[in-house]
């Protein structure tokens, strides 16, 4: 038999530690890259002690927090990026804020055409010879209110960011909502489509309608790859429809989601109360987008474009809490507290898939060093 001598140990020892090291590195690396265009914002590790602060109590006379400053003055603007709920969040908080600071806000020609064809938005539109004439300060928003940004004195600012957190803009809850009125096309189309479900399942009987929005596409493997997280498994839609089911009458399930063929094969169907709707196509959200918000009630999963959803459907909501490992870089750059309503309720993630397949993907990585 071989007996490694101390010196073969502390070796091997050294060399364990050098790959771990590598590893982690090139697991930092993979971040980086692509992190959901988020992964800037994960450099700065003092953002998760940073405090958010709310802007009007729950429950405070939200009509004398509300400031009218008499005269707007300055140009302010926010760089659309990412997708069309990222877009709505970057939207709505820079209305906020300009609102806030005095300020006249104006959208980028970008934001423009990925918002009008849906709602019927009131911002300007920022010219691009004043775009490229205006000296502005550019400022990345993290994605909570904070102390700083009730002060910022610059005239000529250029945010940019993925802000979708209700701390910036819920003491403007019926602004934001009537800036997110969809046009009557879309809301006819939706409640159209509602209608024709009623009818189907009972005559005139009231339904409870409850949008459920399951986000997959990249997630399906951004969420464990990057973030060291999950996205709404089948349990977990189980779950939340059970809670449903127990407290209305006669819900029925609007599903929409980028994923639709893993929801066909997933979400439970026995009880009769389960549609598939929308076509699932990324470039035209408007109409999931439309359906949902005519819903009365909200199952969302992860993701901005469901946090609308159930931020202007405005019923009861039933999100996925927990949903990363406590050590995830996201919560760097993601709050719960600041991103759903304290009314809505959370139910907890399952991670136990996600810390069975951390475990091997570190053996795999250690094992391609090796070989
Ligand atoms: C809220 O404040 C405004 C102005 O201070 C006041 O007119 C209004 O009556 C208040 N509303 C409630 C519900 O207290
Ligand atoms: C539920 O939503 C439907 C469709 O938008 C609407 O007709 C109905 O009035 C809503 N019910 C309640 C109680 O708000
Ligand atoms: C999420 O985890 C935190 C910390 O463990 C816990 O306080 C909270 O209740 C959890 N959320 C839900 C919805 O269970």
């Amino acid at each position: 038999m071989w007996a490694p001598s101390p010196r073969q140990l502390c070796l091997g020892f050294l060399l364990v530690c050098v790959l771990s090291g590598i590893s982690f590195f090139l697991y930092l690396h993979d971040i980086f890259q692509d992190g959901l265009g988020l992964s800037v914002l994960c450099r700065d590790h003092r953002l998760r002690s940073s405090p958010v602060a709310i802007l009007c109590p729950r429950g405070a006379n939200t009509s004398s927090c509300r400031q009218h400053p008499t005269s707007l003055s300055g140009t302010w603007t926010i760089l659309p990026n990412g997708r069309f709920g990222n877009q709505m969040g970057q939207y709505a908080t820079l209305l906020a804020l300009a609102q806030l600071n005095g300020r006249r806000a104006f959208i980028m020609p970008a934001m423009h055409a990925a918002l009008a064809p849906v709602f019927r938005i009131t911002l300007p539109v920022l010219a691009p010879e004043v775009d490229s004439h205006t000296p502005w300060r550019k400022l990345q928003l993290h994605d909570w209110m904070s102390q700083e940004y009730f002060h910022l004195e610059d005239p000529f600012l250029k945010l940019s960011g993925f802000p979708c957190s209700w701390t910036f803009f819920h003491h403007l809850r019926e602004q934001i909502r009537s800036e997110f009125t969809l046009h009557d096309h879309l809301r006819e189309e939706a409640q159209g489509f509602l209608r024709e479900l009623r009818l189907g399942y009972s005559g005139s009987r009231p339904h409870t309608f409850v949008g459920v929005h399951v986000r997959r596409g990249d997630y399906v493997h951004v969420m464990p790859q990057h973030w060291r997280g999950v996205i709404g498994d089948r349990a977990y839609l189980g779950q939340a429809m059970a809670w449903f089911r127990a407290r209305h009458r006669d819900p029925i399930f609007v599903v929409t989601s980028n994923g639709m063929q893993w929801c066909r094969e997933n979400i439970d169907t026995s009880k009769g109360d389960v549609v598939f709707a929308g076509d699932g196509q990324e470039g035209t959200p408007g109409k999931d987008f439309s359906l949902l918000t005519q819903c009365n009630h909200t199952i969302m999963t992860i993701g901005t474009f469901g946090f609308w959803a159930a931020y202007l459907a405005g019923g009861d909501t039933i999100y996925l809490a927990n949903f990363t490992l406590p050590d995830s870089e996201f919560l760097n750059i993601f709050k719960p507290e600041a991103a759903f309503l304290p009314e809505w309720m959370g139910i907890n993630a399952n991670l136990s898939s996600l810390q069975a397949s951390d475990m091997w993907s570190e053996f795999w990585k250690l094992g391609r060093l090796y070989i």
